[in-house]
């Protein structure tokens, strides 16, 4: 029996009555039949709603989906139009071209102007993305939407879905930071391996220009607004492009990047309390967050590749969170990886959060850096404390 078998098999009589003599009591024997009866509904809905196929394991209507593998059928990304170079900066904030290209290798970033928001570039970069698989809207089952800076609290990915006429697929907004994307890959790839989906749409995205406070040099040269896409489609379990992956987060250290919420602190009939709230700007004490980036990122990237059963030799491409080339360069060193091997775009974007992995996937793929059957290390780490890493066979 597979292992998603075990997960829903309806227990044993002894296990429900947690009684030694094993007879059940009137309410034991309700208990499973309502158990039963959840598990028969089950059944019968997803074989008729998504018609794939489920193999009933016993009588005792026990259900399993078939064990499938994902892979990416097509990427697309969406950047604003306006952009902002080291140059522009400098009449903002004292800062210069030099210190901030040898710093972190950015020359310029974009941000929104005008009607543009986290869910038009996201939707811009999921038409793309399902162009390019030649995939229709209407047959994604599921859109996971990374991102720190939905347009609405309450999360992005639902407006994006009706942007593009997704009309049967659910969608969530997924909050893990610069990691976001990274850990919306693997939920995705799960969706599809053990959920019964066959189309998967994951997008990461931020506009983290709403939040940057534009008289902090410390901050304001970092970030920029961006949105990559993939459709992640179901193949078989034997060709799943995900070989393996990890995934942390440390909340003690939360403190070195945040953007905090301010207001009323949750009392309800106090003054003003209605028009309070609002998210502080980013605050981030950047060698902290730099150090713990270049310790974790290689260490990361180390237990997915022996999840896989790989080594560092087996990488084609090492596609990084955007967050600094230094420590681009320094994880590239770690793994003794040429320039050739190392995705890079920071000069043209800054840091894009949970964008950034994605786009820098597209444009490499767009260029050719990326090909068919090349070993992609991708890898994020960011606000939370969070870090990620996934090795995929493209
Ligand atoms: O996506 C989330 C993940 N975030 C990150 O990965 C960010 C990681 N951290 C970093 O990338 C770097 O720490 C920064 C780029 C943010 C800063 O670089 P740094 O080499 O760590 O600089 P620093 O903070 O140690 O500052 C060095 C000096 C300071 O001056 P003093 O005290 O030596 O006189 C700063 O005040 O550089 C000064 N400085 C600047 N000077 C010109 C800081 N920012 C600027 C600036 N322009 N924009």
């Amino acid at each position: 029996m597979s292992a998603a078998a075990r997960a829903v098999v309806v227990p044993s009589r002894r296990a429900v009555t947690g009684r030694d003599d094993g007879r059940m009591t009137r309410v034991d024997r309700q208990h499973l039949g309502r158990r039963r009866r959840r598990a028969s509904a089950f059944v019968a809905r997803d074989v008729g709603g998504r018609g794939r196929s489920l193999s009933v394991v016993t009588n005792a209507a026990v259900a399993a989906f078939d064990v499938a593998g994902a892979r990416i059928a097509g990427v697309g990304k969406a950047i604003p139009e306006k952009s902002l170079t080291n140059d522009d900066l400098s009449e903002l904030v004292d800062t210069n071209d030099e210190w901030i290209a040898t710093r972190t290798g950015i020359r310029k970033r974009h941000v929104i102007t005008g009607d543009e928001t986290l869910t038009s570039l996201g939707a811009k970069a999921a038409m793309q993305a399902l162009e390019r698989a030649n995939i229709a809207a209407e047959d994604l089952d599921l859109i996971i939407l990374a991102t720190s800076s939905p347009d609405d609290i309450f999360g992005s990915a639902c407006t994006i879905q009706a942007a593009i006429g997704a009309k049967k697929a659910l969608a969530f907004d997924l909050t893990a930071a610069c990691s976001g994307f990274v850990i919306g890959l693997v939920n995705g790839t799960q969706f599809i391996r053990s959920g019964g989906y066959k189309n998967v749409l994951v997008i990461g995205g931020d506009v983290l220009s709403r939040y940057v406070d534009w008289r902090d040099r410390a901050t304001c040269i970092l970030f920029g607004d961006g949105a990559g896409a993939c459709v992640l489609t179901a193949t078989t379990a034997d060709a799943c492009s995900l070989r393996g992956f990890d995934m942390h987060s440390d909340g003690t250290q939360n403190h070195h990047l945040i953007a905090q919420y301010v207001g009323d602190n949750g009392k309800p009939m106090s003054e003003g309390a209605s028009n309070n709230g609002a998210f502080c700007n980013i605050s981030m004490s950047g060698q902290d967050v730099f150090k713990f980036a270049v310790r974790t990122v290689p260490m990361t990237v180390n237990k997915s590749l022996k999840a896989a059963n790989m080594s560092a030799e087996d990488i084609d491409k090492l596609v990084l969170h955007q967050a600094n080339q230094r420590i681009i360069d320094s994880a590239a060193q770690r793994f003794g990886l040429s320039e050739d091997k190392v995705v890079s775009n920071i000069a043209e974007y800054g840091n894009t959060s949970a964008g950034s992995v994605p786009i820098a996937l597209c444009e490499a793929v767009e260029t050719g850096a990326v090909k068919e059957g090349d070993i992609l290390a991708f890898a994020g780490f960011g606000a939370g404390l969070t870090w990620a890493s996934a090795i995929w066979k493209f």
